[in-house]
């Protein structure tokens, strides 16, 4: 097996349910959701509201514990967050008092990364994502896309294995998150890591993933899945793009 084979993520039978205060049926939110990523892929989980995704991702990050089944990273069950998965949200989480340079350098801080090196870390990946010369700004004093590219950043910075994505791009107008898509594209193909992008929409999913799992609500479940093999940088309007868009809106709820 190639390295890039070699499973990262294992979810082995995940189910999770919820108490619903005031009804005394459970929510059934996951059902034996079985799912392996592999390490350097860049996986797109994809499916409508309710579908379970953010669990999902929140098992995978430690932060919330299967009510059955089980997740092995590199072989290992997880017990918890750990440093080897860093975390996208769609709200940019930023802290509004620090600057992009300290928001970027965050987790280094408490880590106890020394002064010198985590600013040179965190001024590399404040290049990659394209805001070189805004280290100094504020949060309130930029886009959108630029306050996701902030989030990018300071994911990479902690030099995680593993990025989990929930919805990134999902708060930002249609020109900038095609830009926004593009640019992590070119940003993962510099700095490969495993990635887990959620998304309920379908050309993202396409455009972004090497693989899309798709997921159905309610129970959320794994539905499907496509291999993705059209070129990148992938057009929209590709043929392949095009034929795979109509299947998946046909398979699945998702409206395009
Ligand atoms: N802590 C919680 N307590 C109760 N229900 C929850 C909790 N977290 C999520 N849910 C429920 O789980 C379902 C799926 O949620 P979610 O993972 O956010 O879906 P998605 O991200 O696919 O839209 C929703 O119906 C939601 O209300
Ligand atoms: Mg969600």
């Amino acid at each position: 097996m190639s390295e890039d084979r070699e499973v990262k993520i294992a979810c082995k039978g995940i189910s999770k349910t919820f108490h619903v205060p005031g009804q005394k049926k459970l929510l059934h939110v996951l059902n034996a959701v079985s799912l392996e990523v592999y390490k350097n892929e860049f996986l797109v989980i994809l499916g409508p509201g309710q579908s379970g995704k953010t669990v999902l991702l929140n098992c995978i990050a430690g932060l919330i514990e299967p009510t059955q089944g089980s997740i092995l990273i590199n072989n290992k069950p997880i017990t918890g967050p750990g440093p080897d998965r860093g975390m996208v949200f769609q709200r940019y989480a930023l802290f509004p008092w620090k600057t992009v340079l300290q928001n970027v350098a965050f987790g280094l801080t408490i880590r106890g990364v020394p002064l010198k090196q985590r600013m040179e870390v965190a001024r590399h990946y404040i290049d990659l994502v394209g805001l070189q010369g805004f280290e100094k700004s504020y949060p309130a004093e930029l886009s959108g896309g630029m306050k996701q590219r902030v989030g990018i950043a300071r994911a990479y910075a902690s030099d995680p294995d593993i990025l989990l994505m929930d919805e990134p791009f999902g708060a930002l107008d249609a020109q900038t998150r095609y830009a926004m898509e593009k640019e992590l594209r070119l940003i993962w193909e510099k700095e490969k890591r495993t990635v887990c992008f959620v998304t309920n929409n379908i050309e993202e999913a396409i455009y972004l993933g090497d693989r899309v799992v798709i997921m159905s609500a309610l129970p959320g479940r794994i539905k499907t899945e496509h291999n993705i093999t059209i070129p990148v940088p992938r057009a929209y309007t590709h043929p392949d793009f095009l034929t795979l868009r109509k299947q998946i809106s046909e398979d699945t709820d998702l409206v395009l």
